[in-house]
């Protein structure tokens, strides 16, 4: 399967400290916002991934994740010139894909919870058609928010509904199989202008072959959209991470658990940050799991 992450999109509710630098590289915690989605991708075992961002912020993502060989992943990068919405991804991303499955998360979005590897892996595994990621919130109209029946199928998905019919908010990471690429080629524009992953979804939901798995409580699926919801989102990992003792979206760690790298690649990794708490954590964790 392969992974794209979607970092594009102009940041313009946190005008103006995104007017410089991309959203996806402002901190939730003690990382970058990329780390969380690209996390997600690693824990379901998917090495082989694409960056869609803003044509002026591909340098700097390359700073900070170059082409993934450290983290045992290859890491490519595509531009996005203009915001044309999410399915666009599916597009850009055509050649990337090729002839696979695809999953395709978010730059902003943040999911935590345990056993989600577990969850994620299963369900790339049995996946037919696409798969679609359910969370509960209080304010479904801002959100893709998914109808289902008694039975907990599928019925309807709706785009930022005005008067929601549930309050299944669709999150940012979705499973397609390669349908995808000419299902995406084949929508039209919204009427705000933008190729909607949405619509792509309710295309594979026409053809029963949509699913929809709801993530449930004890699970967090955080926003990163406002001042606010940023600072609270990076809250929320500091004061785990603090009061557990282990990072959340610590990438090399995640390489070295889910056997991309080796513990002294681990290890080396950690050294080039020893000035900071997560390299410090890097050579701990490599010590810890060598041993
Ligand atoms: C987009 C999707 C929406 C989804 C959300 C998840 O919204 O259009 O369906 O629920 O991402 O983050 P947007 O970020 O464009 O407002």
């Amino acid at each position: 399967m392969k992974g794209i992450v979607l970092a594009g999109g102009t940041g313009t509710r946190l005008h103006p400290i995104t007017l410089p630098v991309s959203k996806q590289l402002l901190p939730v915690g003690n990382k970058p916002m990329i780390y969380y989605p690209i996390s997600v991708l690693m824990v379901a075992g998917v090495q082989d991934i694409l960056l869609i961002t803003r044509p002026a912020d591909v340098p700097m993502f390359r700073t900070l994740l170059g082409d993934g060989t450290h983290l045992g992943l290859n890491i490519s990068y595509a531009e996005q010139p203009h915001p044309r919405g999410i399915a666009e991804a599916l597009i850009i991303g055509a050649d990337h894909i090729g002839q696979e499955h695809c999953a395709l998360v978010l730059g902003d979005n943040i999911f935590h919870g345990t056993r989600f590897g577990r969850l994620l892996q299963s369900e790339t595994r049995t996946m037919d058609g696409c798969t679609l990621f359910g969370y509960r919130v209080p304010d479904p109209e801002r959100y893709g928010v998914g109808v289902t029946d008694e039975d907990g199928r599928l019925i309807a998905i709706e785009e930022k509904p005005s008067s929601p019919r549930s309050d299944l908010a669709i999150t940012g990471l979705y499973l397609y199989d390669n349908e995808a690429v000419d299902i995406a080629k084949n929508i039209r524009p919204s009427a705000r202008g933008e190729l909607e992953i949405t619509d792509v979804n309710r295309i594979y939901l026409q053809r029963d072959r949509a699913k929809l798995v709801d993530l449930g409580r004890g699970f967090a699926w955080l926003d990163t959209g406002t001042p606010e919801s940023l600072l609270q989102a990076g809250q929320y990992v500091s004061m785990l991470e603090e009061r557990q003792g282990v990072q959340i979206a610590c990438l090399e760690e995640l390489a070295l658990r889910m056997g991309f790298i080796d513990a002294e690649s681990c290890h080396r990794l950690g050294e080039r940050m020893a000035g900071s708490g997560y390299g410090r954590y890097l050579m701990s964790i490599a010590r810890e799991l060598a041993s």
